[in-house]
């Protein structure tokens, strides 16, 4: 019998933890919750006597992996797994996986929600634009990326789409309904909105910055629902001190966000905490597919999905 811990500073929906219940009860484990913690040290205590744990975007650091010498997996439930310190489980012998395309849909969905929003300036009553017509970027085009593009057609919008595998062969595009292109700069250029879905890496990390916001129209958008290191928080305040028409949503508050909000009113628009992949369908969908993995991990050692080498 194996202890599998949630640890969840954002808890799952209930219907979700019922869920991932099920799944390691019925494979004969053990299951341990960690909801709402407010201190890292009961994450860093709680998986210290866990054999596997489920997080979200819960910091699994270096403490928490080397005090630990029960884990064997970690799952984050989700896409984006830089909340992992990677090198310290290879080191550990922990395998780390995440969940990838599960939550993605709750993830285009508000794209396009606050897309609404800032085309309406904040429903203030004001004329505001349609997005019918209007040229949308996709920047990285992922599982979230490819959702996007499909819902917005729906709007009636174009879609151009940049990856770093697409602009090999931007035919591939064609697949999906979108303009591949060559360049982030090509993206800008040629679109009026721009919707965020990188990694948060080194190479991403302050790119979205003035030279590229700079080619998109006046009245330029970007919505960012990807991680907000990957924006130059300096730029985007320069550009849209220049531009009063210039727009920018945000699922991750900026590190600036108060001075954004004091100066930039219903141009702006940030949530009050990440809340892209927060829908009881994508935590059902992200929670049992990491329970799945764990089980399928215990039982005969399957390690698709690992994110770690
Ligand atoms: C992800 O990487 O899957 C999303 O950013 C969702 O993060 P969350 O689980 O913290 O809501």
């Amino acid at each position: 019998m194996k202890k599998v811990l949630i640890a969840t500073d954002k808890p799952f929906a209930k219907a979700a933890v019922d869920g991932v219940r099920n799944i390691i009860e019925k494979a004969g484990h053990e299951l341990v919750l960690l909801e709402k913690y407010t201190t890292h040290q009961e994450l860093v205590d709680a998986a210290a006597k866990a054999d596997a744990m489920i997080i979200r975007s819960d910091k699994a650091n270096k403490e928490v992996i080397d005090n630990s010498n029960t884990l064997k997996i970690i799952v984050r439930a989700g896409a984006g797994f830089d909340n992992i310190d990677l090198e310290a489980c290879t080191a550990k012998g922990i395998v780390a996986m995440n969940t990838p395309g599960q939550n993605s849909n709750a993830v285009a969905e508000l794209v396009m929600g606050m897309l609404v929003y800032l085309a309406r300036n904040g429903f203030d009553g004001s004329a505001g634009t349609e997005l019918k017509g209007k040229k949308l970027g996709l920047h990285a085009f992922g599982y979230i990326g490819k959702i996007v593009a499909r819902i917005a057609q729906g709007f009636g919008m174009e879609v151009y789409a940049y990856s770093p595998s697409l602009s090999k062969n931007t035919e591939r595009g064609k697949e999906f309904g979108v303009i591949g292109v060559k360049t982030p700069e090509e993206l800008y250029d040629k679109c009026d909105i721009v919707s965020l879905h990188m990694p948060a890496n080194a190479d991403t990390k302050g790119s979205i910055n003035y030279d590229l916001m700079s080619r998109l129209p006046e009245n330029g958008i970007v919505i960012n629902t990807a991680r907000k290191e990957v924006i130059n928080e300096e730029d985007m305040v320069k550009i849209m001190n220049e531009r009063p028409k210039f727009k920018f949503a945000t699922d991750i508050q900026p590190s600036n966000h108060n001075e954004m909000l004091e100066k930039f009113g219903n141009r702006y628009l940030a949530s009050a905490k990440k809340c892209g992949a927060q829908t009881s369908e994508a935590n059902i969908n992200a929670g049992l597919a990491a329970a799945n993995q764990i089980v399928g991990f215990f039982k005969s050692g399957d390690e698709t999905f690992r994110v770690n080498k």
